[in-house]
């Protein structure tokens, strides 16, 4: 017979088995901006003893902001992509950097194992950063793996290379490996693409993390997938940025896919500050928790902020949310006159803000745009319009956008609206943006004088409205729905390239 205390502490088991018994309903999350070192330019490969030295350095650097954030209590810290060998490699140069890193199953410690899968020093390393100081550390390496004529894809020099973001738990196991799907244009020349997205992702007590690399967060896979088919709280993000205005800059536009996509976002950034390369921070789906964007510092920095484990449990989380209701369903606004302007060689249609105050709306192809405003005061040194693009971007990329936008013109002249301008001295007392979307993934990005966010003064409404809230005491450089359609995209290249 079983008896009564018997079955009672058999339950009791079974309820601290349970590993939501000590799951934490926040965490404390750390990102590294880092200045990266690259090596010399070379033409031939250097040894790899002098690869895994121009690696220490960075490495070194590294370990100050890991311990660092880990005495300020961080759970997890994100670096950026390249922070450990930076950039200018071809295939070939690059080769001595990589390291074969194994399938996270095969549950390896390299801090403790280190010879198990040949030789991988800066795995053992950073696994040893997260063991020795009990915090899981994200960061992006080189990964190569032979390959052979059996299979038609198999690279001329017998080997692929991935541009690799991997995460030591904080015993220092290998717990994810994500092999980056979106390469951005020279990266061809370094690294091959995996055949298919890899949906990276790994469980702990203080929510569900998925991770992807910088381009990724243009497309839909896996970026998308990993929130909408894996249910994602936090995505971890090594990037190398380079800032574009009005719609590309780091901080707002991966704060925008944090609130659009109601996640968490770890964005790391590496900094470079000639290539206009700067931005991290760490966003909840409400607003930024910190960032950091400095074209003019030399040093790296590191923000630590707590976050929700799990954003959707937040009473703030937006549950049903429909981008078009409002502009689809609200009697549209007047049209004023228009014309036509580029905004990063997207050809745009605009309409002036021609009064202190109004409601108007411009349309292109299928996508209208509406929008309410009241400025303090209608200055004559500064031209603001209202912009619609409904078509394919084509540059570094293609990807089909829908984009209402609201900016601030480089000058007065019509021919600078579109143009990068990073000072304004027109307040907005009040906004509200809205648009006629073909697709419910929209980036709600908000950019005031001085390229700064404005975190809790703008809110999104469950119909589709971006609408300014409580303080709007800086100048306004842009209030923009980024819309993209990703049904309309071409292609993923790999498949094209067969
Ligand atoms: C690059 O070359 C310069 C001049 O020879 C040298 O001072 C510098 O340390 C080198 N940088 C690296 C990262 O090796
Ligand atoms: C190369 O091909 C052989 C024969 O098909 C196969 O056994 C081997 O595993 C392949 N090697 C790699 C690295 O894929
Ligand atoms: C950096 O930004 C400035 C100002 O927007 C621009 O003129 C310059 O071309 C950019 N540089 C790069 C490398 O993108
Ligand atoms: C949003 O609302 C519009 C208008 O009612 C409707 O046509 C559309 O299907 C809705 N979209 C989604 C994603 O629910
Ligand atoms: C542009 O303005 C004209 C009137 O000035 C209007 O008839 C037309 O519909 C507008 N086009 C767009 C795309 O807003
Ligand atoms: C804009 O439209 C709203 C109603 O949607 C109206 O209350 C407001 O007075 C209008 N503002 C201007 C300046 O026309």
């Amino acid at each position: 017979m079983i008896s009564f205390s018997s079955l009672w502490r058999f339950f009791l088991f079974i309820l601290l088995l349970d590993r939501r018994v000590f799951a934490l309903d926040k965490y404390i999350a750390a990102v590294y901006e880092h200045a990266v070192i690259s090596p010399n330019l070379t033409i031939k490969p250097v040894s790899p003893e002098e690869a895994l030295k121009l690696m220490n350095k960075n490495i070194d650097i590294l370990e100050e902001a890991i311990k660092r954030a880990a005495k300020q209590g961080a759970h997890i810290i994100v670096t950026p992509e390249d922070g450990i060998f930076g950039f200018g490699f071809t295939r070939e140069t690059l080769f001595p950097y990589l390291e074969d890193i194994p399938d996270p199953e095969a549950n390896w410690i390299p801090c403790t194992d280190p010879k198990r899968f040949g030789s991988a020093p800066v795995q053992e390393r950073l696994s040893c950063l997260a063991k020795d100081n009990s915090i899981y550390v994200v960061a992006n390496i080189g990964d190569k793996k032979p390959c052979n004529v059996t299979d038609i894809k198999c690279p001329r020099d017998g080997h692929y290379q991935y541009n690799t973001n991997v995460v030591f738990d904080s015993d220092g196991k290998l717990v994810a490996r994500y092999h980056k799907f979106n390469l951005f244009m020279l990266e061809l020349m370094q690294y091959d693409s995996p055949k298919e997205p890899e949906l990276a992702t790994f469980d702990t007590d203080f929510g569900k993390f998925g991770l992807f690399t910088c381009f990724d967060m243009l497309f839909h896979e896996p970026a998308v997938v990993l929130v909408t088919e894996q249910d994602v709280d936090t995505i971890l993000f090594p990037t190398a940025w380079i800032n574009v205005l009005p719609h590309f800059t780091a901080i707002s536009f991966h704060s925008s896919w944090a609130m659009g996509m109601r996640v968490n976002v770890l964005a790391a950034n590496a900094y470079h500050s000639r290539m206009n390369m700067t931005g991290s921070g760490i966003y909840a789906p409400d607003r930024p928790r910190a960032y950091h964007s400095d074209g003019e510092s030399k040093n790296g920095y590191l923000l630590v902020a707590e976050l929700d484990s799990h954003p959707s449990h937040s009473p703030t989380y937006l549950t049903a949310l429909n981008w078009s209701l409002y502009a689809t369903t609200n009697e549209p606004f007047p049209k004023e006159s228009n014309f036509t302007g580029f905004v990063f060689f997207d050809e745009y249609t605009f309409s002036e803000l021609p009064k202190e105050a109004g409601n108007l709306t411009v349309c292109q192809k299928g996508l209208c745009c509406q929008l309410s405003y009241r400025m303090t005061e209608k200055r004559e040194d500064e031209l603001y319009v209202l912009g619609a693009f409904d078509g394919l971007h084509k540059v570094e990329g293609e990807y089909y956008l829908q984009v209402c936008t609201l900016l601030k013109c480089a000058s007065t002249d019509r021919q600078t609206c579109g143009q990068p301008v990073t000072a304004a001295h027109t307040h907005f007392k009040a906004y509200s943006l809205s648009g006629t979307f073909n697709t419910n993934y929209v980036f709600p990005e908000v950019l005031l004088s001085g390229v700064q966010l404005a975190p809790g003064q703008f809110q999104i409404l469950s119909d589709g409205r971006l609408i300014s809230q409580n303080d709007t005491s800086q100048p306004l450089l842009s209030v923009t729905l980024f819309g993209r359609w990703y049904e309309k995209d071409p292609p993923h290249p790999y498949s094209e390239m067969f």
